[in-house]
């Protein structure tokens, strides 16, 4: 989905839901993996999880950057929100990349776990400034 479905507030949130939905199973099963002592499992479902990131909000994310942000900030006085928008898009790609670089190493897999929940946090609050920020644009408070 790209172009039109990003500038309308409920179309770009069914975008948020579908990546968050999956992403939160996914974490939710390494989590009682690992609580279960499943290392192994709990490792390759976080490897998914990885994956699934990339491919969904991060790719999400760059499709928001590569243009309707560029049009955006043309207004100066919404380019300090895009900025932050952006700034939330970095913090969760290093997310990401901390959780494959200590999977890679065989760090503890309960950090993994702690910047996998991080993630979904910081998804959540993002997705929702996103969408309220949009409605705002449809109803011309900027
Ligand atoms: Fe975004
Ligand atoms: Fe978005």
């Amino acid at each position: 989905m790209s172009g039109p479905a990003l500038r309308k507030a409920d179309s770009h949130h069914l975008i948020h839901l579908a990546a968050a939905g999956e992403g939160t199973d996914l974490t939710m099963l390494a989590k009682s993996l690992l609580a279960s002592g499943r290392t192994e499992e709990a490792s390759k479902t976080l490897a998914v999880l990885c994956e699934h990131w990339r491919e969904s909000t991060l790719e999400h994310a760059k499709e928001e950057e590569s243009g309707w942000y560029l049009e955006l900030m043309e207004n100066e006085d919404v380019k300090p929100i895009v900025l932050g928008f952006r700034r939330d898009h970095f913090l969760m790609e290093r997310f990401v990349m901390e959780m494959e670089q200590k999977l890679q190493q065989g760090d503890s897999l309960d950090e993994v776990m702690m910047y996998a929940e991080g993630f979904l946090k910081l998804g959540q609050i993002h997705s929702k400034s996103e969408e309220k920020f949009i409605s705002q644009l449809e109803e011309g408070v900027w």
